[in-house]
């Protein structure tokens, strides 16, 4: 489904990503993980549009969409949540997914199916049905992390790239992120994300890719890859 090659990233004298080749299978959830500053965020940015890469390729479906802007990114069906939630702070919840529904795809709706489709995408994240048109500045992380899953979902994506959507969470809280990752899976998304809980990588993961320092150090099953002896020394401090 997307086909990454040797990309490259420098933000000044900083190689943020290293001439890294990735893959992903449709259908597949597959595992970002690696230490602080490893280029997990600035490789997921490129994929999806944010950042252009200094060098390598991206093929989304046998399609060249290396360079492409974001926009145009996301109505070819990628979509991506932020690791730090961003928003109008005026924008009411609803009207934040709704925009999505309207702008991030091909499908043509009126105001009354978006607001019927972002209604039906807050209640499948569990967002609080009370707070549907509270006002973003009115809302805690969780509940704009919710927001922005459910703005990515209803851009339709087929691919879904997630940057810490379960970071700061609690073991019921991702547990319960861990069952609506299976399920938007199970509708037909494949999905990339970033965790630094091992117990949401392992639970959800098919397959999971290790950066350090911008360079790809593994990439393989859970099992093998945890086991690795370079990624217990750069990432996991000890046997997970
Ligand atoms: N826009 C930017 N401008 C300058 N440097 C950047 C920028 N974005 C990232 N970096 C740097 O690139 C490196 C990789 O950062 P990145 O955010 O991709 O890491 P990460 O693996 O997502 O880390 P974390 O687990 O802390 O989120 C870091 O050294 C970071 O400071
Ligand atoms: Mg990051």
């Amino acid at each position: 489904m997307l086909v990454a090659e040797q990309i490259r990233k420098t933000f000044g004298g900083l190689v943020a990503v290293q001439d890294v080749d990735l893959h992903l299978q449709e259908g597949e959830i597959l595992g970002l993980v690696g230490p602080n500053g490893a280029g997990k965020t600035t490789l997921l940015n490129i994929i999806s549009g944010l950042y252009k890469p200094d060098n390598g390729s991206i093929h989304y479906k046998g399609e060249n969409i290396t360079g492409l802007a974001l926009n145009s990114v996301c109505k070819k069906g990628i979509a991506k949540t932020f690791q730090h939630p961003q928003s109008f702070p005026g924008m009411l919840a609803s009207e934040a997914v709704m925009v999505s529904a309207i702008f991030g795809n091909h499908h043509k709706v009126n105001m009354k199916e978006a607001r019927d489709e972002a209604v039906g995408h807050l209640d499948f994240v569990h967002f609080p049905k009370e707070k549907i048109d509270a006002s973003l500045s009115q809302l805690n992380l969780m509940e704009l992390k919710r927001v922005q899953l459910a703005r990515a979902l209803a851009s339709q994506p087929r691919l879904l790239l997630l940057d810490e959507l379960t970071t700061g969470l609690n073991p019921n809280e991702s547990d319960e992120a861990i069952g609506l990752i299976r399920k938007i899976r199970e509708e037909g998304t494949t999905i990339m994300l970033i965790e630094h809980v091992m117990r949401v990588i392992t639970g959800v993961s098919d397959r999971i890719v290790v950066l350090d320092h911008g360079v790809k150090i593994a990439d393989g099953t859970p099992l093998d890859v945890l086991n690795e002896q370079r990624v217990i020394d750069s990432y996991l401090g000890e046997k997970y």
